[in-house]
């Protein structure tokens, strides 16, 4: 069983002085045994990342630092992209990739979202793979389809060895942020099929990987969606921005 995991994506909010003292808030919120439970992360934009990992690093602290995005390549002339490497030297230890807000704000396609999950690897940083279907998809039951083809085009051509180092994130998008969660058990449903499609191609990896459910996640909802067999913990956006609420998200069992 993969251990549980509670991220925290802050998307285009915070600026990098908002940041420390959010992650200084959340430590306060959160005691040792939390993090043997969880594991716990936090995702601010880029300008904060480098406070974040000062602030994480001083204090001691176990809260995890990931990033939102990445590029594909090592280095070049790719105006306003930053590449795993600079990722790796701040100390992150997860990037979000494929979020639905990349896929359909910024036109990123299955291709680049494979590019970048292999970036993240060789640079030994976990990546979360985001997938999930629209309202107009699922009205249509095809939600299994769009899910299944965004698995297997993300992961295509990766090795069992690499598949057991990705985390899976399951975001409808018609739930993220806009209050209407899937119900808990459309969202175990889903992660029991995106689970038993990775085992299809490659095995037992499948059993490694955490899926995370992510979409209007709030303390009060998220026990419903961890006593879902196949969900292993939660992509959180909007309430991840109040320490309060994050925290109690993470300490959803007491
Ligand atoms: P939300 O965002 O919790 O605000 O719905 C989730 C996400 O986009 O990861």
């Amino acid at each position: 069983m993969p251990k549980d995991l509670i991220a925290g994506n802050w998307k285009m909010h915070t600026s990098h002085l908002d940041a420390i003292q959010m992650i200084q808030k959340l430590s306060y919120r959160l005691e040792a045994s939390d993090h043997s439970r969880v594991d716990v992360v936090v995702c601010p934009p880029f300008t904060a990342l480098r406070s974040a990992q000062t602030v994480i690093e001083t204090d001691h602290l176990l809260i995890k630092l990931g990033a939102q995005d990445v590029h594909w390549e090592e280095e070049g002339a790719y105006t306003g992209a930053v590449a795993a490497p600079m990722l790796q030297k701040l100390s992150v230890d997860y990037v979000i990739v494929g979020h639905s807000e990349r896929r359909q704000l910024f036109g990123e396609t299955d291709d680049d979202v494979n590019r970048k999950l292999k970036a993240v690897l060789r640079h030994e940083m976990t990546p979360i793979l985001c997938v999930g279907e629209t309202l107009e998809e699922r009205e249509q039951g095809i939600s299994k389809d769009r899910v299944g083809s965004q698995i297997r085009l993300g992961l295509q051509g990766f090795e069992s060895g690499a598949v057991a180092k990705v985390v899976v994130a399951y975001e409808p998008i018609w739930a993220i942020g806009t209050g209407k969660t899937a119900d808990a058990d459309v969202a175990g449903d889903m992660a029991t099929f995106i689970r038993s499609a990775l085992a299809e191609q490659w095995d037992t990896a499948a059993e490694e990987v955490p899926i995370l459910y992510g979409g209007s996640v709030k303390p009060g909802n998220i026990a419903g969606f961890m006593a879902k067999r196949d969900v292993n913990g939660a992509l959180v956006g909007g309430a991840a921005l109040d320490p309060d609420s994050f925290a109690s998200i993470v300490r959803y069992w007491m």
